[in-house]
């Protein structure tokens, strides 16, 4: 949830009788959070948004979101994805319960009548490069490469991809939230928090419109096909606090401090167990003997994993561009030998990436490990001698 909107046309008050001009009634869609407790915002379907011609057990085809089968850590060391190397379509390479991490690929293709709902969790995506448009029942939504983009738990939606769309997925099983230090005690996003309102790139309405015939959903990381019989996307109009949405990691407002801060000042989303961080270029801390790159550190509560974007990553030597590092609890981890003394006297840093903290330990999936660089652990001491 950012805040509140209204697109399109709805009746003065929920719950009453709504009709179109010629006199049809509209059916409401509660969109509900948390039960009947939490965000919601209610759409208006020109015809009944639960009626089916036909339901029942799918092959996913290109909505493939393949079930994560994870390997046991064994033995403990920090581990290296290259997604470079990742294959068209979705591919998981690591998670836990809270969250499932995914590198996604995926070309321009045919206009296709399928739809897509995910009722597993929360799509937070960052996408690396390419361009896309995401259409939705609130509307769509214009994304490029910088861009998260969430698309809220069992919204139908449908991509329309211009230029190949690549980047990092996390499925977030328990709900996608701002972090509540951003928010003033009205809800509004506090003047000191990194990122404002205005920030958020919000779905453009277009009105009722023909939308999937099928509409695919993975619950339980199984897939049912649904048939509906009205469009999904026969909406006029919805308010309401869940909608998707994207907004660009450039628009993250960077704070540096005399010496280093610790990575929570780079928070940006979070969700049970999860927090998303956001390294974006900035100029480094400003006292005259600080030293810019990250300590190393023993974080014993916590998984740490980068997805690298582009620039000089401070703390690292030879990771490019869509790798992903998986730093385990349990072992120290800090920069590769070197970086942390040539950070000395550096005033900025170009680095973009985007990291998740996870409290349950992250374990890297069958497909992970065949993108993975199996000597990475070792780099450190090779470095060194
Ligand atoms: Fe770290």
């Amino acid at each position: 949830m950012i805040d509140r909107m209204q697109l399109g046309e709805v009746p003065p008050k929920p719950h009453i009788a709504f009709r179109s001009p010629a006199g049809r009634l509209r059916h409401e869609e509660c969109f509900t959070r948390a039960g009947f407790d939490g965000e919601f915002s209610i759409l208006y379907h020109e015809g009944p948004p639960a009626a089916d011609r036909a339901i029942g057990s799918v092959s996913p085809g290109p909505f493939d979101r393949k079930a994560p089968l994870f390997v046991p850590h064994e033995p403990l060391r920090r581990r290296l994805v290259l997604g470079e190397n990742a294959p068209a379509g979705w591919t998981p390479v690591c998670g836990n319960a809270d969250v499932v991490v995914s590198l996604f690929e995926l070309p321009p293709e045919a206009p296709t009548d399928s739809g897509f709902a995910n009722g597993d969790g929360d799509d937070l995506l960052f996408v690396n490069s390419g361009r896309a448009t995401l259409e939705t029942p609130f509307g769509d939504l214009d994304v490029e490469g910088g861009d998260y983009v969430l698309v809220p738990r069992s919204v139908v939606h449908r991509w329309r991809v211009a230029d190949r769309l690549s980047g990092i997925a996390f499925e977030l099983r328990s709900g996608f939230h701002v972090p509540t230090q951003f928010r003033n005690t009205v809800g509004q996003l506090r003047m000191d928090a990194p990122y404002t309102h205005r920030d958020f790139k919000r779905p453009v309405f277009r009105g009722p419109r023909p939308g999937p015939g099928e509409i695919l959903v993975k619950k339980g990381d199984r897939f049912v096909r649904r048939e509906p019989v009205e469009s999904p996307f026969d909406v006029v109009g919805w308010d309401g606090t869940v909608w998707p949405f994207a907004f660009p990691i450039l628009a993250y407002q960077p704070k540096t401090g005399l010496v280093h801060l610790p990575p929570t000042i780079h928070s940006t989303f979070a969700s049970r167990g999860v927090l998303v961080c956001s390294f974006v270029p900035r100029v480094t801390d400003f006292h005259p003997e600080a030293i810019p790159c990250p300590y190393p550190h023993s974080s014993v509560d916590c998984d740490e994993l980068i997805y690298y974007v582009r620039g000089n990553f401070t703390s690292r030597r030879g990771v490019g561009p869509k790798a992903v590092s998986l730093h385990p609890a349990g072992i120290p981890h800090g920069p590769h030998p070197g970086a942390y003394e040539a950070s000395i006297g550096t005033r900025a840093t170009d680095e973009l990436a985007v990291m998740l903290d996870t409290f349950l330990p992250l374990s890297l999936t069958g497909q992970g490990i065949e993108l993975e660089f199996p000597g990475y652990h070792d780099t450190w001491a090779a470095i060194t001698s």
